[in-house]
């Protein structure tokens, strides 16, 4: 079942719905059209208790002035380019340096700042668009993104993104949701579980040095699942210098879960699917308590971890990553699962 609502306005007078999808089980999931923002999550635990496991904000105006990404749809490139500049066939592409004048971050904020139409396409469903004109950004070709969320009845939040353009381009989309299978405190006593045998990692732009680093005998072992806050305070250079987890994860192939976030005292589990090559784990480092979240409460240090299935960082300045460009005629077609359950 899906009701539709209003849920506010952007500062410049832009109507924002909500849509809340739910399914026989009970599991709401609300999705607002600023940002095409996954805005809550409810499933319930052990118990059968449900609680939101989403960071994030209760209006659009704390969407506007205190977003992290909590919960948005990123693009047209999720995670940074390097110096704000890469070339496609000779021509070089200078593009938004929004991360302190020095990188380009998730786009320079374009698909997760923008208000998405929006239609129920099932019962179960809903696609959100947007179109981005060329040169938006400094991005070439006019895309036509379009992300699809289906709930389905075993706790499956599927997201579908497709995205075609009229000229080569590169894209990379996501989604910045910050869990917290709690619902409160810090996700230090999580588990996590990555199935990844290597990760990428970064100079002090938080740029991948090219290196994939094997995960054995690091910190950044979360092949077998171990608590988050285990290690995140190790010596480490890599995570002393993101204060935590900030990294990609290159995705070993296979059609089990890239990833398992779990929580021992709620019993909540979330399973990520994805055909995507690498997984951004970040442990929410640089929230700092001074923003204020859903019910006016602040966001802690490590309030949330994102789950961010993506192309390597950078991937349009690196050629030995998998590819990320995308031709007219060859859309961009992806898909993640978040799929919720109790253990
Ligand atoms: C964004 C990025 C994260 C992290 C933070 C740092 O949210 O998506 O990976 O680097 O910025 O503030």
């Amino acid at each position: 079942m899906i009701i539709k609502t209003r849920f506010g306005a952007t500062a410049d007078g832009r109507a924002v719905d909500c849509f809340t999808l739910s399914n026989t089980g009970g599991m709401e999931v609300d999705l607002i059209t600023y940002g095409a923002t996954v805005n809550a999550i409810r499933v319930p635990d052990k118990a059968g208790a449900f609680t939101d496991v989403l960071i994030g904000f209760d209006t659009v105006a704390g969407h506007e002035q205190y977003s992290d990404y909590q919960g948005n749809t990123i693009g047209r490139y999720a995670n940074r380019i390097a110096g704000g500049v890469f070339s496609l066939d000779g021509a070089e592409y200078h593009v938004e340096k929004n991360e302190r004048g020095v990188t380009s971050l998730h786009g320079g904020g374009e698909l997760s700042s923008a208000v998405w139409q929006a239609l129920i396409v099932d019962d179960n469903a809903v696609e959100m668009t947007y179109v981005s004109p060329d040169g938006a950004k400094g991005f070439p070709g006019e895309v036509r993104f379009c992300v699809t969320f289906t709930l389905h009845e075993d706790n499956a939040l599927r997201i579908d993104y497709k995205a075609v353009t009229d000229k080569k381009t590169v894209i990379n989309m996501t989604n910045h949701a910050y869990f917290n299978l709690a619902g409160q405190g810090d996700i230090l006593g999580h588990t996590l579980k990555v199935n990844a045998d290597a990760f990428t990692p970064t100079d002090a732009d938080s740029i991948p040095t090219g290196e994939l680093r094997p995960v054995a005998g690091t910190a950044f072992d979360f092949r077998a699942a171990k608590p988050i806050g285990l290690e995140i305070g190790a010596p480490d250079p890599q995570l002393v210098q993101c204060r935590g987890y900030d990294h990609n994860f290159c995705l070993n192939a296979g059609d089990g879960p890239a990833a398992e976030l779990y929580d021992p005292e709620s019993g909540r589990l979330l399973q990520v699917f994805t055909d995507l090559p690498g997984i951004q784990i970040y442990t929410g480092n640089f929230l700092d308590g001074t923003r204020p979240g859903k019910g006016g409460a602040p966001i802690i240090q490590h309030a949330g971890v994102c789950l961010e299935t993506q192309c390597y960082p950078n991937t349009p300045n690196m050629p030995d990553f998998p590819s990320c460009v995308v031709e007219p005629g060859q859309p961009y077609a992806t898909c993640t699962v978040f799929k919720f359950s109790v253990r």
